[in-house]
């Protein structure tokens, strides 16, 4: 049997550092993504790549999907742990997602992954998202939340998603006809990103201890954290929910202005409370936000380098000439061609 299996990257429009703390992000699936085709195959994965050297070949059920190499095999050898499954495949993996560009290449390639490996059989688009998600936490050791995998298992053609992800409730909201969305490659690969973003998480929990759940807690509750650290930490998340509320109803309503001065909002909570920008991130965003036609400019992505995200009128291309960029679309969800 033949099998077509395609899974998007995503962009996050706004709400980041969020999803592990049970918050609200709001992400859009992408034209650029990851496809596999193969041929059906009992017991072994095997796959070659055309963007990354080397090929992977291990047997099914897999023992330990983080000793899997090249490195890259990890993920797709998580996915098959999680399933888990017996049924492999055969084939290649082919991607237009930038890898190390906070465009979520490698949610991209465990959703592909997943459809491959038969998971749309069973599961349900936000179950094979959970599952893509402990497959990561299983190869790779990164504790990610769930909205890059959300974000390219539920995509909608034309349409953000708003999440919950305490609830894990997805609701579309259409992307107003007069707003184009730009993607711009910093051409700072992301470093540190693993330890980085662990001790971002961690601290968030520290802050949870101390005033109950993020997602809950109020300015005034962060505002009595003594320690200096974890009370902005804590300050980035609480303030990135609320816009990311007013953000869903500005966009929803076409109100770009509105929803421009909010992503320039979380652009700077995440460079002086999070501390996830790094100079070159914050120079772009500075440029773009003085250009005319640019509602708002942000990182997107878990920081410390990868892409900035910019809402522009649709007659506006603002890509510096030096670097790579993409016009992204709201692109559908994952499938099987
Ligand atoms: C990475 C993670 C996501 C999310 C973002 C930051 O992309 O995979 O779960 O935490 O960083 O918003």
């Amino acid at each position: 049997m033949t099998i077509r299996a395609w899974a998007p990257g995503r962009v996050n429009l706004i709400g980041e550092h969020t999803d592990y703390s049970g918050g609200l992000v709001l992400p859009m699936a992408i034209q650029l993504g990851t496809e596999i085709r193969g041929e059906r195959l009992d017991g072994r994965v095997r796959l070659s790549s055309a963007n990354e050297p080397g090929a992977v070949d291990f047997a099914l059920p897999v023992a330990d999907p983080a000793a899997v190499q090249p490195e890259w095999g990890r993920y797709v050898a998580g996915v098959a742990a999680s399933l888990p499954t017996t049924a492999g495949f055969e084939g290649t993996v082919s991607s237009t997602v930038p890898a190390g560009a906070g465009l979520s290449s490698s949610a991209a390639l465990e959703v592909a992954t997943a459809l491959a490996l038969g998971a749309s059989n069973d599961h349900s688009p936000l179950r094979i998202a959970q599952l893509a998600q402990g497959a990561e936490h299983l190869a790779t050791g990164m504790p990610c939340g769930i909205m890059d995998q959300l974000a390219s298992a539920c995509g909608v053609d034309g349409h953000a998603l708003r999440i919950d992800c305490e609830t894990l409730q997805v609701t579309p909201i259409v992307v107003p006809e007069d707003a184009r969305i730009v993607v711009i490659h910093s051409g700072q690969q992301r470093r540190l990103v693993g330890s980085a973003y662990a001790d971002r998480r961690a601290q968030c929990e520290t802050a949870a201890a101390l005033v109950g759940p993020l997602r809950s807690a109020t300015l005034d509750d962060v505002s009595h954290i003594a320690d200096d650290v974890i009370r902005r930490r804590a300050h980035h998340v609480v303030s990135e929910n609320a816009r990311v509320d007013r953000f869903a109803t500005a966009f929803g309503a076409g109100d770009l202005d509105d929803a421009g001065q909010l992503m320039i909002e979380s652009h700077r909570s995440l460079r002086d409370d999070f501390e996830v920008s790094t100079e070159r991130l914050d120079t772009l965003v500075s440029h773009l936000i003085a250009t005319d036609g640019v509602y708002g400019a942000r990182l997107t992505g878990a920081g410390f380098g990868g892409c900035v995200v910019a809402l522009c009128r649709p007659d506006v291309d603002p890509i510096p000439k030096a670097l790579d960029g993409w016009i992204v679309v709201a692109s559908q969800g994952a499938h099987l061609r």
